[in-house]
């Protein structure tokens, strides 16, 4: 795996980030290093100490060109976010979570992220675990299909997942090429303007390959239970399922019992999050600049000083749809 990738990352939604939270000061932790673009900048603005962590050995091999110049302010982990409360093994004052995948992720062919390039069909964040033609090989009809209508709202699941299956009878579904025309083949030609028939089905099997969403559930656990009164949480979501965690999220821990004299004492937990205006989009100069922040939306809270709560935010699953 080379250390340099065709197109730089351009980081998204940072300069509103970096207003909603300065001055920047204490310790923040990024679950989401990629090529360092939030992080840098956190250090930048003022930062103590940034913990950086990412699940993709690329992320560090890259860090390696810019991370000496800040010395012991900055400490890399190789990790799921999942675990940023157990990494940072500190108290912490923010915590950013830029999700999904980098432009150096989508770029290489070979990480099998892109139908627009053919690849082996892996798309695996990490070195680790089993990989997208590990699961397109393994998986029932029904277990596919629930994949891609949970995980990617696409009509069409039953009829792609029967094509896949059908088609791997005969020979194995290695490449993203082969994927990509076997959903194209169950699918009307996209119009002007409509994004490419395998899209929805390459998000769905991405985030089932790589856990995203349970991943992100349990990273607002480890952050509630990591940040500082008064510390805050940004994350910025690229698509309406992952955003729907965060927003549901927020809002229910950010919301206040029912007082009411006239009812029996309210059994609903304070707050644990106070939210930070609304949620955020690209301005028309970013997207003009990076067509990639054209879905993006932030969403910031604030940490109040009440425990964190045991109970789990609720996640789209297929093991829930399959019980
Ligand atoms: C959109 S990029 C972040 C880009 C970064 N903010 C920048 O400005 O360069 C997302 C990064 O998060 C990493 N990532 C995604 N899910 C992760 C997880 N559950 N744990 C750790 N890293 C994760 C990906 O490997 C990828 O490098």
């Amino acid at each position: 795996m080379g250390a340099t990738a065709n197109a730089p990352h351009i980081p998204v939604l940072l300069e509103p980030i970096l207003a909603a939270v300065a001055p920047v000061t204490g310790v923040w932790l990024d679950g989401t290093l990629g090529a360092g673009g939030y992080t840098r900048a956190l250090l930048d603005a003022g930062a103590t100490k940034v913990i950086a962590i990412d699940r993709d050995p690329l992320a560090h091999e890259m860090a390696k060109a810019w991370a000496p110049a800040y010395g012991d302010r900055l400490a890399l982990k190789l990790g799921t976010f999942s675990d940023l409360d157990t990494l940072a093994g500190e108290p912490l004052d923010g915590v950013v979570l830029d999700l999904g995948v980098s432009s150096m992720q989508l770029d290489q062919a070979q990480r099998g992220f892109s139908f627009m390039k053919d690849g082996p069909l892996d798309m695996r964040m990490s070195d680790q675990g089993p990989s997208a033609a590990d699961l397109v090989a393994t998986a029932s009809e029904g277990e596919l299909a629930d994949i891609l209508y949970v995980y990617g709202e696409e009509r069409a699941s039953r009829r792609i997942a029967r094509a896949i299956v059908g088609e791997r009878a005969k020979a194995p579904i290695t490449t993203t090429r082969d994927l990509a025309k076997i959903i194209e083949s169950q699918l009307p030609r996209a119009k002007p303007g409509q994004s490419h028939p395998a899209t929805r089905s390459f998000q769905a099997i991405r985030i089932a390959v790589n856990d995203e969403f349970g991943e992100l559930g349990q990273a607002l656990k480890a952050a509630e239970r990591a940040l500082k009164p008064g510390g805050t949480l940004a994350v910025v979501s690229f698509h309406s399922l992952e955003d729907r965690i965060v927003k549901h999220f927020l809002q229910d821990r950010a919301t206040a019992p029912a007082i009411n004299r006239h009812l029996p004492a309210s059994d609903a937990e304070p707050p644990t999050f106070a939210l930070i205006g609304k949620s955020i989009e690209a301005s028309e100069q970013e997207l003009a600049v990076n067509p990639r922040s054209r879905s993006a939306r932030l969403r910031l809270a604030r940490r109040t000083d009440v425990p964190a709560r045991s109970d789990a935010p609720a996640v789209p699953s297929i093991e829930k749809r399959r019980r």
